[in-house]
């Protein structure tokens, strides 16, 4: 499943002289290993540190990456045009966030005192608030606002380390609708710096006008939406909220069989509220990730596990839900399922800040640093298939890093809930430079 297919070859990187030079950086995590596969287990801490590191980069690839030494020696410092000198600094890969429902509008600020007097999230919803509010506001908002709305949540992470985030439709759930913002992603995918693997969520929740038919509505999402949005090639990935109550085991793996013949790679929100035995199922039709995961079971986590399907773990979903229960994380270590950590960002659980996710993932979660960095970027990026090309720092690969104004990672979850990002470069370009601001 995980093939390396794009790096530079050695010898052309030699050739070329670097743009831009970022050196003296006090810990460099390169986050480099075996190519394409997710850390799993107590590979998890193994972070390929280099002490006094340097990177050089030209148009948007690493063509260097090792000791401030050894660079110095290899090119003419003077003729490089952008230099960083990253004394006291940590560089990281950039975050990938690989499970956001960032396309929406309206908010659901209210839901907080909902919550306050004891409300559970399905009962939100079934009074038609949660997913439903989201979806009546979503569907009267034109396309232009769908997009403005998207670029300020994507401003946002970017400022925060995002360089890769994954994006779901699923607040339409009208073919139209849910094509609507499919093609807002779309739109923000050729406009905005960063880049968006586009999910359909058509079987997001039943809507209104399908109550009490919610087969009817599975038959709209198989034999309607999923051909146009494969034809209109609008979505990489599809996804199914599966849990009681919502979309049966039996209405996920018809949607996502569909998917599959459609040449739409699988992926599943399992076993949130209840245990619905999600996690054997995503582990049968091999979906390349899964997110939630706080009641699976040891047998669904294990087949999970053999199979290589990554849990995406949202701490910052039970968080926002005032639960006491997180997923599971140290078992599902312990059983080598591979993990990733993801925002979730949606009108529930509103936060652009993988940093604070990486916080909730160590406090509530028990994940060291190590894990949790290595859970936010190269483990990310196999859970979108993009591992070949982002999440980890490695020559020929693309130069998506991010400078830290801390001198190492464990001060990520330490010093929580500020910004401590000092430059984030995407695409060998500084898009972000906090040292500027006054
Ligand atoms: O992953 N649980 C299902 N979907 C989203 C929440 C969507 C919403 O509440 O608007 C999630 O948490
Ligand atoms: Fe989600």
């Amino acid at each position: 499943m995980f093939v390396a297919s794009t790096y530079l070859k050695e010898e052309m990187v030699d050739e070329v002289d670097p743009d831009l030079a970022i050196f003296n950086i006090n810990e460099l995590i390169t986050m480099s290993s075996k190519y394409g596969a997710p850390r799993i287990g107590r590979d998890m801490c193994e972070l390929a540190i280099i002490n006094d590191g340097a990177i050089a980069v030209k148009d948007n690839r690493i063509i260097f990456i090792g000791p401030t030494e050894e660079l110095m020696s290899k090119y003419e410092f003077g003729k490089i045009s952008t230099k960083v000198d990253a004394t006291d600094k940590l560089v990281t890969p950039g975050f990938v966030d690989p499970h956001t429902h960032i396309i929406f509008d309206g908010t659901r600020e209210n839901e907080l005192s909902l919550k306050l007097e004891g409300k559970s999230y399905l009962e939100i919803l079934k009074a038609g608030g949660g997913i439903l509010k989201t979806v009546r506001e979503t569907r009267k908002a034109p396309i232009e606002k769908l997009v403005e709305n998207g670029k300020v949540i994507l401003d946002r992470m970017m400022s925060y380390g995002t360089t890769t985030v994954e994006a779901k439709s699923g607040y339409g759930l009208t073919t139209d609708s849910e094509i609507r913002q499919l093609k807002a992603i779309q739109i923000l995918n050729t406009e905005h710096p960063l880049d968006i693997v586009p999910t359909f969520l058509g079987a997001h929740a039943v809507p209104p006008e399908y109550i009490d038919r919610s087969d009817e509505y599975v038959e709209l999402v198989i034999s309607e939406m999923i051909p146009k949005i494969a034809q209109e090639n609008l979505a990489e990935f599809c996804d199914v909220f599966c849990e009681k109550g919502i979309f049966s085991i039996e209405q996920t793996r018809k949607i996502l069989n569909v998917a599959i013949r459609y040449g739409l790679k699988p992926q599943i929100h399992i076993d949130e509220i209840i245990d619905t035995n999600g996690a054997l199922l995503a582990s049968e039709i091999k979906a390349y990730q899964t997110g939630h995961l706080l009641k699976s079971n040891d047998e669904g986590l294990k087949a999970m596990a053999r199979e290589g399907v990554i849990a995406t773990l949202l701490p910052g979903t039970p968080f926002c839900l005032m639960l006491d229960e997180y997923a599971q994380a140290r078992k599902m270590i312990e059983f080598g399922v591979p993990i990733a950590l993801a925002t979730d960002l949606n009108p529930n659980c509103w936060t652009e800040s993988m940093q604070m996710v990486i916080a909730l993932a160590c406090y509530k979660m028990k994940l060291s640093p190590s894990e949790a960095l290595s859970a936010a970027t190269i483990n990310g990026a196999c859970a979108l298939e993009r591992q070949d090309e982002i999440g980890s720092l490695e020559v020929g690969k693309k130069a998506d890093l991010l400078v830290f104004d801390v001198p190492n990672h464990k001060f990520l979850p330490y010093h929580f809930g500020v910004n401590l990002i000092s430059k984030v470069i995407k695409n060998g370009k500084i898009i972000v430079d906090n040292d500027l601001l006054t």
